[in-house]
């Protein structure tokens, strides 16, 4: 497991810090009229190949939440979410939202339309992604049949999500809760997928974190949704099954990591060198690019 060092997370007056992930903080706040909910930050931090880099992408915290608020606005008839207020603090404006404290299931709800990364090595290995078997002949980046739910187990910092099978999240939550979870992740995935699609962009996945409130009640949608972070967006006219889909996200920064030219050896075991200036900039630019072809907004 390579060694995640995180910069300490900012502290924020009146609230107290609870966890860091790879990219966001997450926060308690203590006082005023959201006393016991959320902060939740992204920062500019980016991971890849499970570390998170030494270089921030500027912007990228304010982006992926931007994008996100406008996802949950998408999905409000589908699903309630956790996003209470936008109203944060100066230092993290912009790139923090208030949510509700949920108790959250322990599962990674992903959906895929389409096969890829963990899931087209689980294929290849067995024909089956988390017990569901595939028709033969698949290969990196064919369309699905029809989408599937590959439920994950949350790994710990610096560690691979495990993918698991549906019997496995029943025994978990319960049969219930499962069915409710799968089903949600579903049809968000349809609805985001249709709406990607006519913006020229294949959401081949996304991963979906579900909760509720501490006393029961309904399901909420929580942390970020359908970002480049915890989705797979790959430019509709350049989609060609049978080898890796330039995407949305971190391609910039994965090609050059493994490229000669970064000195870097991934199988080292060392952490990656920083990044140079153009690459963190286009890497920005396709963060801009995804926001604003998904939203229709200018950056
Ligand atoms: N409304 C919510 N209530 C409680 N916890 C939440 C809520 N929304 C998201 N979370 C949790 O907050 C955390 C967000 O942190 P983050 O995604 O940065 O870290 P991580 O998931 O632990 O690690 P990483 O994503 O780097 O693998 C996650 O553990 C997520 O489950
Ligand atoms: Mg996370």
């Amino acid at each position: 497991m390579p060694d995640l060092t995180l910069p300490p997370a900012p502290v924020l007056p009146g609230t107290t810090h609870l966890h860091s992930g790879k990219v966001r903080d997450l926060y308690r706040l203590d006082e005023g009229e959201h006393a016991g909910r959320l902060l939740m930050v992204a920062s500019d931090r980016i991971s890849a190949f499970d570390f998170v880099l030494d270089t921030p992408i500027p912007d990228k915290g304010e982006i992926l939440t931007r994008m996100s608020l406008w996802w949950f606005d998408q999905l409000a008839d589908l699903v309630p979410h956790h996003v209470v207020s936008t109203d944060v603090p100066d230092d993290v404006r912009g790139r923090a939202v208030v949510c509700r404290s949920l108790d959250m299931f322990p599962v990674e709800c992903v959906a895929r339309g389409y096969l890829t990364g963990s899931g087209l090595l689980d294929y290849r290995a067995s024909g089956e992604v988390c017990g569901i078997a595939l028709p033969d002949g698949l290969v990196d980046g064919s369309r699905l049949p029809e989408p599937i739910f590959t439920p994950a187990t949350k790994a710990a910092l610096g560690d691979h999500d495990e993918n698991v099978s549906y019997d496995a999240v029943v025994a978990t939550v319960g049969a219930d809760d499962a069915a409710t979870l799968r089903d949600l992740t579903l049809r968000v995935y349809a609805r985001a997928e249709r709406i990607a699609r006519d913006r020229g962009i294949i959401l081949a996945d996304t991963k979906l974190e579900f909760g509720r409130d501490a006393g029961g009640g309904e399901i909420v949608l929580a942390d970020e949704v359908l970002t480049p972070d915890s989705s797979r967006f790959w430019p509709a006219d350049r989609w060609q099954p049978g080898r890796a889909q330039p995407s949305y996200d971190k391609q910039f920064v994965r090609d050059w990591l493994l490229s000669p030219a970064s000195g870097w050896d991934r199988s080292s075991g060392e952490a990656p060198p920083p990044l140079p200036d153009d690459v963190v900039a286009q890497t920005r630019a396709k963060y801009v690019e995804a926001y604003e072809r998904l939203t229709g907004e200018a950056w």
